[in-house]
């Protein structure tokens, strides 16, 4: 993996190895994608392998605007357009009938397919340049914490890597809310930056998420997950790792903000660097109730699953 800044001429270079079916790393303003030509089915699967990701669960589609979108979906909803002008770019995935220009291996097979118009320069100018959709899951090995710094790709993905463009710390720091608009009502699969209440707001009550048989592909109750087991704890020993909201008792403690665009902001990061600490453990203060807090909460809770 070459780590290039994202100058026009590496631009260029990262398209065409785009282009050329190789793998790129792609900042995002959520986390950095491992991407590819979403056309090319060689190089997608190259994406699955660099994850050792399960094949049955589908990759979500980038594209730079509107009119890359619609030539990636086959229904285009008033819902769609209502959230689209909203929150594009952002941190919003949408769930749509799929066009068939999207190959089965992108979706697992499904009728549907995920997209996103990312907020971040550096993905909008490689997405151009390439001229192709990109599909691009988060750049780290199945099951893992998600990369939010180049400095944190593993050297297990990094070698399927031709590419990496540094575009520095990912802003949002947790990944996009995933939204199913193919079913009614719409169902929110991965709550995000996007909140419930955001999505509520513009079109009314939503319905629940499977969770039995026909539960959302690559709903896993372990995944997010850092080297270091999580747990959590309301009083944190000062000799263990530590993510508290109270003043820290110790130098093994760091103190988080009591604002969940901060915390997630934050949160990948400081695990990735207790990680290469060699901490065992990291217990967590509880996460404050409010709704406002869905998407850590439901992060945290995976990221402490059984392994
Ligand atoms: O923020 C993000 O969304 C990042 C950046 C790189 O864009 N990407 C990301 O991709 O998190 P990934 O592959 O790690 O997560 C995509 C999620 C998975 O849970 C997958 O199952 C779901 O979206 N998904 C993708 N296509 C789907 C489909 N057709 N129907 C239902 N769920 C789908
Ligand atoms: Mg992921």
């Amino acid at each position: 993996m070459k780590i290039l800044q994202p100058t026009e001429e590496n631009l260029s270079l990262a398209a065409e190895a785009i282009r050329e079916g190789e793998l790129v790393l792609m900042p995002t303003e959520t986390v950095y994608g491992l991407a590819c030509d979403a056309t090319n089915p060689e190089a997608v699967q190259k994406v699955f392998a660099a994850k050792g990701r399960p094949s049955d669960n589908p990759l979500i589609v980038h594209a730079a605007d509107f009119e890359g979108v619609w030539a990636c979906v086959n229904e285009w909803s008033d819902e769609a357009d209502v959230l689209a002008r909203a929150y594009w770019p952002g941190p919003l995935t949408l769930v749509l009938p799929k066009a068939p220009s999207i190959p089965e291996a992108v979706t697992a097979g499904l009728a549907t397919v995920a997209v996103r118009v990312p907020n971040h320069p550096v993905a909008l100018s490689l997405i151009r340049e390439s001229r192709r959709p990109i599909a691009a899951p988060s750049a780290n090995r199945f099951m893992r914490l998600s990369p939010t710094r180049v400095e944190h790709v593993e050297p297990a993905l990094a070698k399927h890597v031709s590419i990496a463009l540094d575009g520095g710390a990912s802003a949002v720091g947790i990944e996009s809310t995933v939204i199913d608009l193919s079913v009614s009502p719409p169902t929110i699969l991965r709550p995000g930056a996007v909140s419930r209440a955001m999505v509520t707001s513009l079109l009314g009550a939503l319905g629940q998420a499977n969770t039995g048989e026909r539960k959302a592909p690559g709903s896993y109750s372990r995944h997010y997950a850092p080297r270091a087991k999580v747990a959590f704890a309301r009083h944190i020993d000062p000799d263990e790792f530590g993510l508290t909201f109270g003043m820290p008792e110790s130098d093994k403690h760091i103190l988080m903000p009591r604002d969940p665009e901060l915390y997630a902001a934050a949160l990948y990061d400081i695990l990735h660097t207790l990680d290469a600490h060699g901490a065992e453990t990291v217990f967590i203060d509880p996460l404050p109730e409010g709704p406002e807090w869905e998407a850590l909460r439901d992060r945290l809770a995976k990221a402490a699953g059984p392994s």
